[in-house]
């Protein structure tokens, strides 16, 4: 089966058109998918009905399907029924209480699980309701950024590892909206990808705290230069979502961040993750 590709933005993101994830492709055809995303960072799905199991089904064709992080004690009411693994991302309210995970509005950039010891590589996320406008969803290369990195930027960072801290549903830095539960890691400044070999941006504005070994009066401004300079929109690709859309991101080499929306309006959508393959280079 020859597969259509569509660029989604110069610099980060592809479409796989026509094809219906419902049906089982064989090997190859996977093989093929799972070479596209890694050249492309990103993949977008259209059009799909996908019920959770088969979302399930369709994570395990990039890998092994990730647990949630986040303790029991700090799940909400919608996880009860979906498949382990899966998130429900929504502002859906029951009895005045959300039912999914980071459910209202703007959300700054992060790399899923970088707060992680063993990071999961990939990230999918598939809309089953979308507001009216806004909730875009902001995709930015990592190895576009790193690629083009000013030297007095890059030189003081090669090396080093960041300190990453993050509050479960936490949604900007500072917001005191996130759950007592933590995780906390330290990784590469900048992160060799496992699968390609190149070098790509791992440090975030909602997540990264320090430079292990670095003053922070030296390292904040470097970070500050340095998360300017990767959500730089050349590299950045902006979904605008559709019921059916699942999307497919490389946490190894991009980051996301969230738009605003109406909280009067319902947006539903499930995630699932697949594990890395330990802890970064
Ligand atoms: C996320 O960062 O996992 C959520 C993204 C979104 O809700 O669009």
């Amino acid at each position: 089966m020859a597969l259509t590709v569509r660029k989604l933005a110069p610099n980060i993101g592809a479409e796989i058109c026509d094809i219906d994830l419902q049906q089982d492709h064989d090997a190859e055809v996977i093989a093929e998918i799972n070479r596209i995303w890694l050249d492309s960072v990103i993949l977008l799905f259209r059009g799909q009905e996908l019920t959770p199991e088969r979302q399930v089904e369709v994570t395990g064709w990039f890998g092994e399907v990730g647990n949630l992080a986040r303790p029991k004690k700090y799940r909400t009411s919608g996880h009860n029924d979906l498949p382990p693994g899966m998130m429900l991302i929504s502002n859906v309210r029951e009895n005045g209480k959300p039912i999914g995970n980071l459910p209202d509005g703007e959300m700054m950039f992060h790399h899923d699980m970088i707060h992680a010891r063993e990071p999961h590589k990939a990230t999918l996320l598939y809309a089953v309701e979308i507001p009216s406008y806004g909730g875009n969803t902001l995709f930015a290369n990592g190895y576009t950024a790193y690629e083009t990195l000013p030297d007095e930027i890059r030189e003081p960072l090669e090396g080093r590892l960041a300190f990453h801290h993050y509050n479960y549903g936490t949604l900007r830095k500072g917001d005191n909206e996130g759950t007592p539960a933590f995780s906390e890691a330290e990784h590469p400044v900048f992160r060799t990808h496992d699968d390609t070999g190149r070098k790509a941006v791992y440090v975030n504005r909602l997540m990264t705290e320090g430079v292990v070994g670095m003053d922070q009066e030296e390292a904040s401004p470097l970070l500050a230069a340095l998360f300017d300079h990767a959500e730089r929109s050349e590299f950045v690709y902006e979904h605008e979502w559709a019921v059916g859309d699942l999307l497919l991101w490389d946490n190894r080499c991009s980051m996301h961040a969230r738009r605003d929306f109406p909280g009067t309006e319902r947006r539903l959508m499930r995630r699932t993750t697949v594990i890395g393959n330990g802890p970064p280079a």
